[in-house]
C-alpha cells in the first residue's frame, strides 16, 4: 500500500472523507408546488466518479446546476468542505465556485481564444482582474497549462484558436481548463454526448484518470450506462425527481434500470 492509499484508507475508516458532498432534502421547482427535485438525500464520496443516470427531463442536470448554484435550489442544504453552498451568497459563493471545476456537453470554450488562453481561464478566480486583463498570468500558470496540455494529448495545440478543434479536442481541452482551477469537485454535464462512442471513452479516460491522480471527486451526468459502469465507482439511478438507485456499478441490474427508465422493450 502507498502512501497516498494509507492516507485514503485511514480517512475512510474514520469516515471523514474531506471532499464528500452531502445533500440534504433538496428541492427544486422552477414553477411553484412542481417540484422537478423531490427532497433528494444523497452522499457523495469524497474520491472516485460518481454517475448520475436517467431518463432525459428527470432532473440530473438541475441536481449538478444546484450544486455549483447555476441553479437556486428551492430547499434543503447542500454540505462541501464545512459549509452549506445553498446558503452562500456574495464573495462566499465565488470562493466555492472558484473550487468547483465544471464540465459542460456544449465544451463552452471561448471560442475565439486560443487553447493556452482557455486554459487560463481557469485561473481566472485566482488572478487579480488587472493582471487577467492584461494576460499577465503567473508563469507557474502557464507551466502548469502546458504540462495539463501534454497529460490530455494536447501537446503543441496550445496557439491554437478553440474554434479550430474537434469536439473530442475540445473536451479535454475543457477538461484541462477545469483542473487548472485546483478544484476540490469536478462536475461534469453529460461531457460525452455530443462525441462518438470511441471518443467518448478517451474523455471518460482522460477525465477519470486526472481527477483519479488529484483526489478531486468527480459527479457526471450521463446517458451512456455502459460508460458510467465502467469509469464509475458508484453509480445514482434517477427517476422523476427521485433517486431510485444508489449503489455500486456491479449491483446495477436490469430490474433496476426498468425502474429507472420504465419499460422494459429497449433492454431486449
Ligand atoms: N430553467 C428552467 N425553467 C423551467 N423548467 C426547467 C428549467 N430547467 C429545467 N426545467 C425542467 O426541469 C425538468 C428537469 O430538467 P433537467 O434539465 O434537470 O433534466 P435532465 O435529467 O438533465 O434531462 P436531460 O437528460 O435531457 O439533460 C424538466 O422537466 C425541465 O423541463
Ligand atoms: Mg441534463
Amino acid at each position: 500500500m502507498n502512501a497516498g492509499t494509507q492516507v485514503a484508507a485511514a480517512s475512510m475508516e474514520s469516515g471523514v472523507e474531506p471532499r464528500s458532498l452531502t445533500i440534504r432534502k433538496l428541492r427544486k421547482e422552477y414553477r411553484p408546488g412542481v417540484p422537478v427535485l423531490k427532497n433528494i438525500d444523497l452522499v457523495i464520496p469524497g474520491q472516485g466518479v460518481t454517475a448520475i443516470i436517467g431518463p432525459s427531463g428527470t432532473g440530473k442536470s438541475t441536481l449538478i446546476r444546484c450544486i455549483n448554484r447555476l441553479v437556486e435550489p428551492t430547499a434543503g442544504e447542500i454540505l462541501f468542505r464545512g459549509k452549506d453552498l445553498a446558503k452562500l451568497s456574495g464573495g462566499a459563493l465565488r470562493d466555492a465556485r472558484r473550487r468547483i471545476g465544471m464540465v459542460f456537453q456544449e465544451y463552452n470554450l471561448v471560442e475565439r481564444l486560443t487553447v493556452m488562453e482557455n486554459l487560463l481561464c481557469g485561473r481566472l478566480g485566482y488572478v487579480p482582474v488587472w493582471r487577467a486583463w492584461l494576460r499577465l498570468f503567473p508563469q507557474t500558470d502557464i507551466d502548469r497549462a502546458f504540462e495539463l496540455l501534454d497529460a490530455v494529448g494536447l501537446s503543441g495545440f496550445a496557439t491554437r484558436r478553440a474554434d479550430a478543434l474537434s469536439g473530442g479536442q475540445r473536451q479535454r481541452v475543457g477538461i484541462a481548463r477545469a483542473i487548472m482551477q485546483d478544484p476540490d469537485l469536478i462536475l461534469a454535464d453529460e461531457p460525452t454526448s455530443s462525441l462518438d462512442p470511441k471518443t467518448s471513452v478517451e474523455i471518460m479516460e482522460i477525465l477519470a484518470r486526472l481527477a483519479g491522480e488529484r483526489d478531486i471527486p468527480v459527479v457526471v451526468n450521463i446517458h451512456n450506462v455502459e460508460l458510467a459502469k465502467r469509469f464509475a465507482g458508484r453509480i445514482i439511478g434517477m427517476a422523476g425527481g427521485e433517486i431510485v438507485y444508489d449503489g455500486s456499478p456491479d449491483g446495477l441490474e436490469d430490474a433496476h434500470l426498468k425502474r429507472i427508465y420504465g419499460g422494459e422493450s429497449w433492454l431486449e
